[in-house]
């Protein structure tokens, strides 16, 4: 019997998915229905799985009684772990199109500060004056957030040469990564950061994570980089820290409300760079692989990549 499957992510998505889906599924061996949301040749009732982000028509999952698993093309799912209604297994997209999009965006603008880039830049003054950057070794970055997308940048900042340390929930052990965790590791793991990149998921326990306080431990005129999710940040602290001078700059990718609106002040801070939530996206052919991989799983009764837990919020 077929496996009925619903996409019901972005409408847009659909025309690009529907072939790359089909073909993923077919390679994992899957004897497949795949339906749109908005024209589903099956009722809620009969969906096996469903493919789900946060601009999907769904938002009750309540008639989907069959459904083995809600498949989330998005990493962030912090603004479906906690629907009421979804009763069903929840899995997280980790795709690893999207993560090198993340590595080569975190690599960027990482390297932008570091070398002082915006100096050249912006500077095209007729006045001959070199400033070296100091080496990438000489440089103490630090990322927060070490899981999949975390640890991906942490390790290619390393391999380009910078001083690297991460700090998550749980200890984790990377080669060449100073590793740190807890309350007592967040602190040490701030002082030292000259350029923090921000790579947590959004939960009640990492909400500001990144406030007066935090700011406060940072070494003078650091950076911080912002391509995990708006709510890291207490945006007024941060505003602060950016006029005294204390953060240098902060480019940031993500915000609380998005997109930003128009006459919020970070548009036109002169230390801050906007960048339209754009640091990473899922990618179609890889995360269509994914997607069909846990299907298999759920047909095979074998555990799902990627689940996510209601307790911790990821
Ligand atoms: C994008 O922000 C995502 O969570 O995949």
């Amino acid at each position: 019997m077929s496996v009925n499957i619903l996409f019901a992510a972005k409408e847009s998505d659909w025309s690009e998915y529907e072939a790359a889906l089909a073909t993923a599924l077919g390679k994992a061996g899957i004897d497949f229905n795949l339906s749109n949301s908005q024209s589903a040749d099956f009722s809620a009732a009969e969906t096996d799985y469903m493919v789900w982000s946060p601009n999907s028509v769904v938002q009750d999952f309540t008639p989907y009684t069959r459904c083995k698993a809600v498949l989330s093309l998005w990493a962030g799912v912090e603004r479906v772990i906690n629907n009421p209604t979804l009763t069903q297994p929840l899995c997280r997209m980790v795709d690893r199109g999207l993560e090198e999009g993340m590595v080569d965006w975190v690599t960027g603008h990482t390297l932008r500060h570091h070398l002082g880039m915006d100096a050249q830049i912006l500077g095209q003054n007729g006045v001959w004056a070199p400033q070296t950057p100091p080496l990438a070794r000489h440089r103490q970055v630090t990322v927060l957030g070490l899981g999949p997308l975390g640890s991906a940048c942490a390790r290619m900042l390393r391999q380009v040469g910078f001083d690297v340390a991460g700090w998550s929930r749980r200890l984790k052990d990377i080669e060449g990564i100073t590793c740190f965790s807890g309350a007592d590791g967040l602190r040490d793991a701030l002082k030292r950061s000259e350029i923090l990149v921000l790579l947590l998921p959004n939960t009640a326990q990492t909400e500001n994570i990144i406030n007066a306080e935090t700011l406060a431990l940072m070494p003078d005129a650091s950076f911080i980089i912002n391509p995990g999710r708006g709510p890291l940040i207490d945006d007024d602290a941060l505003l602060k820290a950016l006029d005294t001078g204390k953060i240098a700059h902060a480019t940031l990718d993500v915000f609380r409300v998005e997109p930003l609106p128009g006459t919020h002040p970070y548009w036109t801070h002169p230390n801050v760079t906007v960048t339209p939530h754009m640091a990473a996206e899922t990618r179609i052919d890889s995360s269509a692989e994914v997607i069909a991989e846990n299907v298999r799983r759920g047909e095979q009764g074998e555990a799902f990549l990627y689940l996510a837990d209601r307790k911790t919020g990821y």
